[in-house]
């Protein structure tokens, strides 16, 4: 990284700020265009990643979200593999990739324990290579309220939804920079965005995924290696069954196969962020704009937030899988 901030004297710091807001105001005003263009762009003419042959591990793969993401890609032609805690999910998602004749490389960790994480990375690239793209999706909510939340649940959280995302990036982004090649998924939620009800430690833990993502991005590009992707990914609620029960009252749950169709698209097109659905990112400036009272009444009154949290069942026992 060059160094940015040393100014002989007075004369240069206000010309060498003159002279960045200039190119800040120039490259901005492309940017916006940019974006513009892409958007309204239809995907078919769009320049998009190719990533046959590559090497994508997924977290949480035998989940309802991981499923999707393992059969979209094994469809791109990479090398999937999965990982996830629990053996009856890790089968369905390998039967289901077998079904079409893909093979799917499998294997059970427990993605909180450091150790297990470490070793579990040897052994993948001992036996399949090194990892191209990495997607952080496991997750697990308890969905209650601070006070009677366990203190076990609190740090399970925490160990599986935004730790781990420290192990596998630490574990496997070495071999993506010494590659000039490499993607990085973190999967977060919209209440990564937006505090929920009854999800005082699931909501921290996905706003953390934000900051995770945001930081070492930061940290990629000022470090020049602009060759490693990095996508945030905010969904609304997912019909997966982890927020079963719920009854949202504005918009209806998105599906997994949606959502998982959507971060690859993300993936392909390189995109920093996906929030889903896109419409969501248009209301969250009116959290920093309008008044606390007013957007209190509109989470309580219009959305009826804490009242459709209120509803969770989830999926029993087994809170996974
Ligand atoms: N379901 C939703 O409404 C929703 C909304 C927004 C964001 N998300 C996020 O999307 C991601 C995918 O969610 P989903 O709906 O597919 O959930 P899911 O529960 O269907 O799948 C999660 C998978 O993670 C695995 N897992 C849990 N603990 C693990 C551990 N310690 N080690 C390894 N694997 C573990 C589970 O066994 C499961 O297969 C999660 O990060 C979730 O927080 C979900």
């Amino acid at each position: 990284m060059k160094p940015g901030l040393m100014y002989d004297n007075p004369f240069e710091y206000v010309w060498s700020l003159i002279v960045d807001v200039t190119i800040f105001m120039i490259k901005s005003v492309y940017f916006f265009f940019e974006t513009v263009i892409l958007t309204c762009l239809p995907i078919r003419f769009r320049k998009l990643k190719d990533v046959s042959g590559q090497t994508v591990l997924i977290t949480g793969g035998g989940g309802g979200v991981g499923k999707f993401l393992a059969l979209n890609f094994a469809r791109l032609k990479c090398k999937v593999v999965i990982w996830d805690v629990n053996r009856d999910a890790i089968t369905a998602t390998s039967d289901a990739l077998k079904d079409e004749g893909y093979e799917c490389f499998a294997y059970v960790v427990d993605i909180s324990d450091k150790l297990q994480v470490y070793e579990v990375a040897k052994k993948v690239r001992r036996e399949i290579g090194k990892v191209d793209i990495l997607i952080n999706n496991a997750g697990i909510v308890t969905c209650r309220p601070l006070l009677e939340l366990p203190d076990k649940a609190i740090e399970a959280t925490y160990g599986v939804n935004i730790l781990s995302h420290y192990w596998t990036s630490k574990a496997f982004l070495p071999e993506m920079i010494s590659d000039k090649c490499g993607h990085i998924v973190t999967v977060s939620s919209v209440t990564g965005l937006l505090g929920t009800y009854a999800c005082t430690d699931y909501s921290a833990t996905k706003f953390a995924c934000v900051g995770f993502h945001e930081s070492l991005f930061s940290e990629l590009r000022a470090h020049g290696h602009d060759y490693i992707g990095m996508t945030l990914v905010c969904p609304y609620y997912i019909n997966s069954g982890m927020f079963a029960g719920v009854k949202p009252r504005l918009l209806p749950m998105l599906e997994p196969k949606y959502v998982a169709d959507k971060i690859v698209e993300s993936v392909l097109k390189n995109e920093v962020n996906c929030t889903l659905p896109a419409t969501v990112r248009l209301f969250l400036p009116l959290k920093c704009l309008l008044p606390a009272k007013t957007c209190w009444e509109l989470m309580m009154r219009i959305m009826k937030g804490p009242q459709s949290m209120a509803l969770y069942k989830g999926r029993g026992k087994a809170q996974t899988g």
